[in-house]
């Protein structure tokens, strides 16, 4: 079973991946973590975010097995994270990767932009979750509040737009519903809440599947 969830910067769709990973016991995949790696790597050998080539040969050689979640997170990273990622030939070097995750026995979650689009397009199970750009701000403030680290809304909501505006209107994979994802809005609604309708999106995906 593959389940795909794909959505923009803080909808959720990591935490729902996660939940719905462990209620279901397969491996978890955060495809932003490639894209993530990939920047990181040009940062720290001084290149420029736009030095195609090397970003092509760091995404070539990445492991999803090593990549560290910490060093990894945060908003410089993410918005980094989207200026490599806009490069067709960064997104082919990811391919293989993330279809070899998603290709285990049991199945797996994979989150990210792409997964119901490009990834897994024969995925049963498509989640597309949203969320208004304010509440996504507003959640990013949230967090780093809760780590004591200072937070600014109304730059973290212009940072929210300008990632939003960039993931969809890149020419490769922007982010798009599939035309068969289930759109999961989860403006309004705690964890919990978000997690049982994505939970019952899931099961009925599954009947409908079970029942082809
Ligand atoms: O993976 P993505 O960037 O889409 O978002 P996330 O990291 O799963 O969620 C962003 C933040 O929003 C986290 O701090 C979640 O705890 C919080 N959240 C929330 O408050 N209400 C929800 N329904 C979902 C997430
Ligand atoms: O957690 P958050 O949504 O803030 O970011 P992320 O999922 O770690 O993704 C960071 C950036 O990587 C995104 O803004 C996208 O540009 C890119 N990305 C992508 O293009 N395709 C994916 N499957 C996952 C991430």
């Amino acid at each position: 079973m593959i389940i795909a969830i794909d959505g923009p910067a803080a909808s959720g769709k990591g935490t729902l991946a996660k939940r719905l990973a462990a209620h279901y016991g397969l491996p978890h995949l955060d495809t932003g973590l490639l894209y993530r790696a990939v920047a990181k790597r040009l940062l720290d050998a001084g290149l420029p975010l736009d030095a195609r080539d090397h970003a092509v040969a760091a995404a070539t050689t990445l492991d999803v097995a090593t990549l560290d979640e910490d060093a990894l997170r945060g908003r410089p990273m993410g918005e980094a994270a989207s200026i490599v990622a806009a490069f067709p030939d960064v997104r082919a070097a990811l391919l293989a990767q993330q279809r070899s995750f998603a290709a285990q026995p049991a199945g797996a979650v994979l989150d990210g932009r792409d997964i119901g689009t490009v990834i897994c397009p024969d995925a049963p199970v498509k989640l597309f979750v949203t969320a208004s750009a304010e509440e996504r701000a507003r959640r990013r403030t949230l967090e780093l509040v809760g780590r004591g680290e200072p937070a600014d809304e109304a730059a973290i909501l212009a940072d929210i737009r300008r990632r939003d505006a960039r993931d969809s209107g890149r020419a490769t994979a922007p982010l798009l519903p599939a035309p068969d994802a289930v759109i999961l809005d989860t403006t309004g609604l705690t964890i919990e809440e978000a997690f049982q309708a994505a939970l019952q999106l899931v099961e009925s995906r599954i009947a409908a599947y079970n029942s082809l």
